[in-house]
């Protein structure tokens, strides 16, 4: 890539932040931790690491991206792939729609784009799932393009360096383009994630460890607590949900598939549902159940475990059944249910992709055999 002309940063627009870069590069290079998509810059892997990261933490992420690379080393292995493979592999890392889309997206590299990742950041947003910020992460971490890559903490960060109350994208994307230096794009993007995830974050800001400090708008206002302005959380609703887990007299577990489309699409589990209204969790996973294993009858209880998914939290409590027999229900039965497909499987439930909390449920039922 031809470099952009050097010019100077922001030096006429607000002096006080013209060494920012630089002391930011400075801090990043200073406790520069060896991550193991840090190694190199190869497009794929830093498109799945950014992937990978969003939503999770970088402590659960590193076994998970090095197990991944050894699944499916390059772009062409994971086109390669069965989706349900790239779901069973990404299970407990949450938001399963992200590697459907990683899946979906390296079939169009290799089918449409002969095998080679986009370099720019307008490109790579053309693919499934690389919104705004994935592809400036990728267009500036593995291509040395000068895209701002803005999650949830560089916002924080800028918010509070120019003192902004609700900064819309389009606003921190034009703060963050001026900051962004030519010659290390990918860097100051992390730099800034990092800073935020480290000493600028929500609630206890260390600025007297911040190398932002001196240029730091909020700070010399007394605004820092409240920048940005828009952080606080709206309250997360909650669900009771009853899950039937069939147990046959074969030893075997009824688990049902859920539809493509919407949360956790395509991935397995317990037949379940939400409790309604003045309906018990064990009355929700008698009916959940009733339509596929008629025949089965509430042994006892299972398990209770709570999930938080972003925007809701369910508690799941778990019943066993005993089941005769091993119906094999009727596909109109399943639809109407809203399953797409459903097997008997012996009870460790391996090689299908569960969500985590029902493969808790699953250990729970593990711990619980012979029942
Ligand atoms: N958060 C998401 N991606 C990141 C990265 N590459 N560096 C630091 N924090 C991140």
């Amino acid at each position: 890539m031809k470099p952009r002309s050097r010019r100077p940063i922001f030096v006429f627009v607000l002096p006080h932040i013209a060494r920012s870069p630089r002391d930011l590069l400075a801090w990043f290079d200073a406790r520069l931790r060896d991550l193991p998509w840090r190694r190199d810059a190869d497009p794929y892997r830093v498109w799945v690491s950014e992937v990978m990261l969003q939503q999770t933490r970088v402590e659960t992420v590193i076994p998970r991206y090095e197990r991944w690379l050894e699944r499916f080393p390059t772009v062409e292995d994971l086109a390669a792939a069965e989706v349900d493979e790239v779901l069973a592999e990404w299970e407990g890392l949450g938001y399963y729609s992200r590697a459907r889309n990683l899946h979906a997206a390296a079939r169009v590299v290799r089918d449409s784009l002969g095998g080679a990742i986009p370099g720019t950041a307008r490109e790579l947003r053309d693919l499934p799932g690389v919104g705004e910020y994935t592809a400036g992460a990728v267009a500036s971490i593995a291509f040395d393009r000068p895209e701002p890559a803005i999650d949830t903490n560089a916002r924080r960060v800028l918010s509070r360096l120019f003192d902004l109350e609700t900064p819309s994208p389009a606003r921190l994307r034009a703060v963050a383009a001026e900051l962004i230096p030519n010659d290390r794009p990918g860097d100051f993007n992390q730099a800034l994630m990092e800073l935020g995830a480290t000493v600028c974050s929500l609630r206890s800001p260390r600025c007297n460890e911040c190398p932002l400090a001196d240029g730091c708008l909020a700070r010399a206002r007394g605004t820092v607590a409240e920048r940005p302005g828009d952080s606080a959380r709206p309250p997360v609703p909650e669900f009771e949900v009853g899950v039937a887990v069939a147990l046959s007299s074969e030893g075997r577990v009824l688990l049902v598939r859920r539809a493509e489309r919407g949360m956790l699409g395509g991935l397995w589990q317990f037949p379940a549902r939400v409790t309604e209204e003045s309906e018990s969790p064990l009355e929700a996973a008698v009916e959940a159940l009733r339509p596929l294993a008629p025949e089965a009858s509430p042994a006892r209880a299972l398990a209770v475990v709570r999930h938080a998914y972003s925007h809701r939290r369910h508690f799941y409590h778990a019943f066993l059944f005993r089941a005769q027999t091993e119906p094999e229900p009727d596909p109109e039965v399943l639809a109407v249910a809203g399953w797409t497909a459903a097997v008997w499987e012996p009870p460790e439930v391996s090689g299908r992709g569960l969500p985590a909390a029902q493969r808790r449920i699953a250990r729970a039922l593990a711990a619980a055999l012979p029942c």
